[in-house]
């Protein structure tokens, strides 16, 4: 039985200011996204402990804006201030140390030239259980990423952060999905082949099929050729919903898509790589995981509300128990969990036939 204790061990209580946090929530991401924009982080990175004079200088702002910012950015701990210098969070520092800042950046432009908007249908989306914020995107594709090629800056914002965010994580699928053996690789709606490209550099005698949408593949083609790979990876085009996908591969991988989709789209989806895989064929799942308890993680939670409001009709941030039934109503025998490290949920599941 969970006791009240358990719940505190949990979730911290809300306090006032975790709930004014909430509250102003969306304000405290245009200070985030204003700062990227404006490169405050990037001139601090490079020339910590500027003064107030110094940094409106830099960034070419009125007093007032620059006031603001810096109230701001300081208050929500992005910088910090001693005496009259100010300084970058130590978070901030880490992510540029470790290479993942221009990740993490991709990833603000994606939530305020994509999400933001959408959003707005949050509400109106649970109500109706669908993507009503679908209709905040320009064009007629039938879903987000058939509106894409009508939006060329949402398309371009688009493909930088899904290039980032697989980056953030897909250095742990290249470590935990053991691909010995293995001679070609199915990447079902491979976007622009990030994840295809970073599984054949680590598998040299590994062949991976992306599979994508026609208006991908230009884009996909052009970074298979910059990564030197076109021995390895291809690209083939059509709908993985209805088109038939190819039968000489061993694995099929489904990156960052079964989060888009209804539970019952992903059995179908599921099932079309079952009838596709030979006999002890496996079937690879990577995207974010929220935990069976449904009570997070937090970025699990709040990814979530993109899902319900805009790029296809039904999805979340799903369970990983959620996935595991899909898999055995597709007809999977067995799957395993591989949680990766990180502040993103991601995970893996590799199920056989
Ligand atoms: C969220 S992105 C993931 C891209 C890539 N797998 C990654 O992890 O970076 C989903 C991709 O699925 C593709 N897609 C959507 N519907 C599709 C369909 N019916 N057939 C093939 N690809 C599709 C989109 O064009 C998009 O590139």
């Amino acid at each position: 039985m969970t006791t009240a204790d358990d719940v505190d061990r949990i979730q911290q209580p809300l306090d006032m200011d975790g709930l004014s946090r909430i509250l102003f929530g969306h304000a405290a991401f245009q200070y985030l996204n204003a700062a990227c924009e404006l490169g405050l982080p990037d001139l601090l990175a490079e020339r910590d402990g500027l003064t107030k004079p110094e940094i409106r200088g830099e960034l070419g702002l009125a007093e007032r804006a620059c006031d603001i910012l810096l109230l701001g950015c300081t208050s929500l701990g992005l910088l910090c201030k001693s005496g009259e210098r100010y300084h970058l969070a130590q978070v901030i520092r880490d992510l540029t140390a470790d290479g993942d800042w221009e990740r993490f950046k991709d990833t603000v432009a994606f939530e305020q030239y994509i999400v933001y908007e959408g959003q707005a249908d949050f509400t109106e989306s649970l109500r109706q259980n669908r993507n009503v914020g679908l209709r905040r995107v320009r064009g007629s594709g039938r879903d987000l990423y058939h509106r894409l090629s009508e939006n060329p800056h949402m398309e371009q914002v688009f493909y930088r952060y899904m290039r980032s965010w697989s980056e953030l994580a897909n250095r742990h699928l290249v470590e935990q999905l053991d691909l010995t053996g293995a001679k070609r690789l199915l990447d079902c709606g491979g976007g622009d082949a990030v994840n295809a490209i970073a599984l054949a550099q680590a598998n040299p005698g590994l062949d991976v099929t992306v599979f994508e949408i026609p208006a991908s593949r230009t884009l996909a083609e052009k970074k298979i050729a910059e990564a030197g790979v076109g021995d390895q990876v291809s690209v083939i085009t059509g709908d993985m919903f209805s088109d038939p996908l190819p039968t000489d591969c061993d694995v099929v991988m489904y990156a960052h898509q079964l989060v888009i989709w209804t539970p019952e789209q992903n059995t179908a989806l599921m099932r079309r790589a079952y009838e596709a895989l030979p006999e002890g064929g496996r079937l690879v799942i990577f995207n974010s995981m929220s935990n069976d308890e449904g009570d997070g993680p937090v970025v699990a939670a709040l990814d979530s509300v993109y899902f319900a409001s805009l790029p296809a009709e039904g999805g979340m941030i799903y369970p990983w128990s959620v996935h595991e039934e899909c898999l055995r109503e597709a007809g999977f025998r067995s799957a395993e969990r591989i949680p990766f490290p990180g502040w993103t949920p991601h995970g893996l599941i590799v199920a056989t036939k």
